[in-house]
């Protein structure tokens, strides 16, 4: 784990489960880390939504990254995944997905899956880590600001192999 400037480990997040409260914040910190924004109203939509799993990193007292999901039944989807720029590539976004692995499978849900670009390195490295492998491909499925579209792999991890 690279060390900060001042010597010092990184403080270690906070993990919680996300709350409606939460939606100006995340939609702040969603807007750090995608090009295309959600709205504040559609972020508090996601986060009343009964079906909606979601887990919030906080290092002193801020959110820095979060997780969110949909589950039905036994399957989950995972709808976004943001950490705040200057506390990526810490191991942040991994302990997010693996929290949200042992969540859902506490509730049930047995396997998650997801679409990611193409091109997103970090977040396919991550992904691949902790156990989801591609199961398909759609094409032209992110919106470019540049009015283009980029491919997404849709990707499948069973909860339980997080054990
Ligand atoms: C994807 C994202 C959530 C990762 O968060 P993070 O806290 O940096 O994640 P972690 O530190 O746990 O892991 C990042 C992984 O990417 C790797 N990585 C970092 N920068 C990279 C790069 N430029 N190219 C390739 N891999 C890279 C790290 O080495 C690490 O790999 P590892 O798991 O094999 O060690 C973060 O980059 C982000 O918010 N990106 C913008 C939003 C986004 O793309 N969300 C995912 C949408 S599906």
């Amino acid at each position: 784990m690279p060390l900060p400037p001042d010597g010092l480990s990184p403080a270690l997040p906070l993990l919680r489960p996300a709350r409606p409260d939460d939606a100006i914040a995340l939609t702040e910190l969603y807007a750090s880390a995608f090009e295309v924004p959600w709205t504040a109203l559609a972020m508090l939509a996601t986060l009343m939504a009964d079906t909606t799993l979601g887990v919030v990193a906080e290092v002193e007292g801020r959110p820095v990254g979060f997780v969110l999901a949909q589950c039905a039944a036994d399957e989950g989807q995972v709808l976004t995944l943001a950490v705040h720029p200057a506390h990526r590539a810490v191991g942040v976004g991994g302990v997010l997905v693996r929290t949200l692995l042992q969540t859902a499978r506490a509730q049930g849900v047995h396997r998650m899956t997801l679409e990611v670009a193409v091109d997103n390195a970090p977040a396919l490295a991550l992904y691949r880590r902790l156990g989801f492998a591609p199961v398909g491909m759609r094409r032209g499925y992110y919106p470019a600001p540049d009015g283009g579209a980029r491919d997404a792999l849709v990707m499948a991890a069973s909860t339980l192999a997080d054990e």
